[in-house]
């Protein structure tokens, strides 16, 4: 019999749950041991795990968040840290690890399998930014909350004749800005990977205040180089050429905390039962995406520590359809 162990790690992402529940429950189908690690890696290190039944992921599937807990660890990253999680898994007789998470903890999980644990990732992160996946589990659901706030944010905007600075995740990456900003229909989007100085961005502003728009709505990645506070500056002292009022609203975490919509939970099972074929095969090293609507696996060793950046023609397109 195997004994494996999953663990949520770095920022939860709403469809992490239904993620978890696949992985033990398809464990559980293989006759397996199915343990949960509480709190990412740093549970590893503490060695807080228990043994989990399907009752024990039962009446998830519906919930945000992770059962299981998350954190990002310091300690793990050291070479001593990553010495002690194996003994911790060792001693219980772990001889598999699922790894639920984005960027980070793939880096993780490969650092693992370098070490020679058995080790499989699964693609969740509300960035969208890991390469090995078209999608990761949570974008889907992160993107709506982000569209729904942007949406109410434009009728009380068009009510009042005003701009929004609405700020959205993504410290390295653009894309919950730059989706929510295409489908939410702003006039202006801000992501780290290009450097959109605030002058374009009051001149696209001024621009629909002259075609006649009542409202003037710019999505901004939080990790923007000029992020929604350098431009609210800005337009503090330019605020007679541009024509509207300006408001900010930040969503901040609001947008990871959702319950999982259809998209994320199919998702999040199907990678997650996909991570316990790999773990059959004897697969390590590899993370389980979607790639061209397929379960798919990607070596830890192409895709750990990088980010994957958004597809600039879609920038392109949110010019043009801003109009
Ligand atoms: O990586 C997911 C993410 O939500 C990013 O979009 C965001 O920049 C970051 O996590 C926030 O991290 P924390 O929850 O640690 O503040």
């Amino acid at each position: 019999m195997k004994k494996i162990a999953v663990l949520t790690s770095g920022g939860d992402a709403p469809g992490m749950n239904a993620a978890i529940r696949a992985v033990t429950r398809a464990g559980i189908a293989k006759g397996w041991e199915v343990y949960g690690v509480q709190h990412g890696y740093a549970g590893l290190l503490a060695g807080e795990m228990r043994k989990l039944g399907p009752r024990d992921v039962g009446g998830i599937i519906q919930k945000g968040g992770t059962i299981l807990g998350s954190a990002r660890s310091e300690e793990f990253k050291t070479e001593e840290g990553q010495l002690k999680a194996l003994r911790n898994l060792n001693q219980q007789g772990i001889d598999g690890l699922v790894v639920i998470g984005g960027n980070g903890s793939q880096t993780g999980a490969y650092v693992l399998h370098k070490r020679g644990l058995q080790v499989v990732g699964v693609a969740s992160t509300i960035d969208n930014d890991l390469y090995g996946s078209d999608i990761t589990i949570g974008v889907d659901t992160a993107l709506n909350i982000a569209l729904e706030a942007i949406d109410r944010l434009k009728v009380t905007a068009s009510s009042h004749n005003r701009a929004f600075l609405v700020e959205v995740m993504g410290r390295d990456c653009g894309y919950i800005a730059l989706m929510s900003g295409i489908a939410g229909g702003a006039e202006a989007i801000c992501i780290p990977e290009v450097a959109e100085p605030p002058e374009a961005v009051a001149q696209a502003l001024e621009d629909s205040y002259a075609r006649g728009k009542a409202h003037g709505i710019v999505v901004v990645a939080e990790g923007a180089k000029y992020d929604a506070d350098a431009l609210a500056a800005y337009w503090k002292e330019h605020k007679e050429e541009i024509g509207f009022d300006l408001r900010t609203t930040k969503l901040g975490h609001v947008q990871r905390g959702g319950a999982p919509q259809v998209f994320d939970r199919l998702l999040a099972s199907r990678l997650g039962a996909g991570a316990i074929d790999e773990l059959t095969k004897g697969t390590s090293g590899m993370l389980v995406g979607l790639v061209k609507n397929r379960v798919a696996t990607t070596p830890h060793e192409e895709i750990a520590g990088k980010h994957r950046p958004v597809d600039p023609r879609l920038f392109e397109l949110a010019r043009i359809l801003a109009q």
